[in-house]
């Protein structure tokens, strides 16, 4: 009877086509664990062209008995001492592999500061994202949603009123004091501190309204201005922040955070050798200015959210510390000591010669590695060819062109910004 033949035959065919397909999406599970669990060799088998050398001993006894940690989420609070931090995070993405969301621009800024648009970054070849360390705004609905449970959230902060001085310059704020053209202001920074409730510096993006002379650390870690006088919804805040981020560092202790940081996450020294001299060397008329006790104390009241998430995480910071083993300050010493022999490595002359070799014997907390050239070339590799490398490492392909509109870049279109805000207000006030 063929037509049972035929039965016989197709029944056949299904099941097999069925057991290859569950075969296969077996395998690819395996795929995604085998890279996740591979992720933290990988770093060693590129390190041969890299700078990084095989470390000449097995793990220290200090992350011996931990694994790394290889899903993080850095939020890089805007001049918060984050360019000096970020390299960190960049090259510890790129020499283990992660997998790093990107914006479809391959450009520095995911997004802010409302979470990209769906098609405006990249979607991850292997459906896991492990790393995130360009600008964005710390949204917990939105990263929650695309990341793994175990993601380390972290961050830099800093004292508020450097913060605001840096900021001042930045952002070119002394442009809204001026009330006719050419007007002269001696120290721009004490007239604005009179009162700075009079001044219109908010501004508007997406619809989102932000103040870069205001809660702008908090801003950045998801605090919306309008709520810049709840301070009991502040508390409230902070603690959700302290409860979401694995660690906040401060730049004011930069080393303890670093070495903190690469104890809670398991990382080894060389991952977390950053350049010594850092890109803070920009200096401007007001960056020494010691505000009066009155001035301090406007400044206090104005960014208040500001002071109150500083120093809760600078006490949390050191309750971290006090945690820790007490050898925590020998490896500070040591780590520091590691960072100014990096640096003396590293001075032009010495770079240009492909022989020199340096030693950092082991220690408790790391075995002993030796560097070349390379790792000179490593620590002064820009933002923009970590962007490239990466790219191309996790095999993006086609960037995608973005319209200038959407390219967000604050100092640049701050003015527009302040325009838009104050014409939204003139606006909500004509409709009352
Ligand atoms: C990174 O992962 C890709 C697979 O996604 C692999 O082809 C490549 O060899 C890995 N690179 C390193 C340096 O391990
Ligand atoms: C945060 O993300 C959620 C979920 O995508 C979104 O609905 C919300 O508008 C975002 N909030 C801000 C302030 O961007
Ligand atoms: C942070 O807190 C520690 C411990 O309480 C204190 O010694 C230190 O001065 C604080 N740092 C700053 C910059 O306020």
């Amino acid at each position: 009877m063929p037509w049972k033949l035929v039965l016989v035959f197709g029944v056949g065919c299904l099941s097999l086509l069925t057991m290859f397909m569950l075969v296969r999406e077996h395998h690819k599970h395996d795929i995604t664990n085998h890279l996740l669990s591979t992720a933290g060799n990988s770093a060693f088998k590129a390190a041969g062209k890299t700078g990084l050398r095989q470390p000449e001993e097995l793990r220290s006894s200090s992350s011996a008995d931990c694994s790394p940690r290889i899903n993080f989420v850095w939020i890089k609070v805007h001049k918060s001492g984050s360019s000096t931090t970020t390299p960190l995070f960049q090259q510890y993405a790129f020499f283990h592999n992660l997998t790093v969301m990107m914006p479809a621009d391959g450009g520095p800024i995911l997004s802010w500061p409302i979470p990209p648009r769906e098609g405006l970054y990249v979607k991850p070849r292997t459906g896991v994202y492990n790393a995130l360390y360009q600008h964005s705004r710390y949204n917990k609905t939105w990263l929650e949603a695309r990341f793994p449970p175990d993601t380390a959230y972290l961050a830099i902060i800093r004292e508020p009123f450097s913060h605001f001085k840096s900021c001042f310059n930045y952002y070119r704020v002394s442009h809204v004091l001026k009330t006719k053209k050419n007007q002269y202001i001696p120290n721009p920074l004490r007239t604005f501190l009179e009162n700075p409730w009079s001044f219109k510096t908010e501004a508007l993006h997406y619809g989102v309204r932000f103040d870069k002379t205001r809660n702008a650390q908090a801003f950045d870690l998801g605090y919306p201005l309008e709520k810049a006088d709840d301070l009991d919804w502040a508390r409230r805040y902070i603690d959700q922040l302290e409860h979401d981020f694995l660690l906040v560092m401060v730049l004011e202790h930069l080393e303890e955070s670093v070495v903190l940081l690469r104890r809670l996450m398991c990382w080894e020294l060389q991952d977390v050798i950053i350049k010594l001299s850092t890109r803070n060397v920009r200096d401007y008329p007001f960056k020494h200015y010691r505000p009066t006790p009155t001035e301090m104390h406007t400044y206090r009241q104005y960014s208040a959210v500001d002071f109150m998430m500083y120093q809760h995480f600078n006490q949390s910071l050191w309750r971290k510390i006090q945690a820790q083993d007490n050898d925590f300050f020998e490896e500070v010493r040591h780590y520091k000591s590691v960072r100014v022999k990096v640096g003396e490595f590293c001075k032009i002359k010495r770079r240009m010669d492909k022989s020199a070799q340096m030693t950092i014997p082991s220690t408790r907390w790391n075995p002993s590695y030796t560097f070349d050239s390379n790792l000179c070339r490593r620590l002064g590799t820009s933002d923009r060819t970590y962007r490239k490398k990466i790219w191309n490492q996790l095999g993006y392909g086609e960037k995608i062109k973005v319209r200038p509109r959407m390219v967000y870049n604050v100092r640049m279109h701050h003015g527009s910004m302040l325009k838009q805000a104050r014409e939204n207000s003139k606006e909500r006030a004509r409709n009352k």
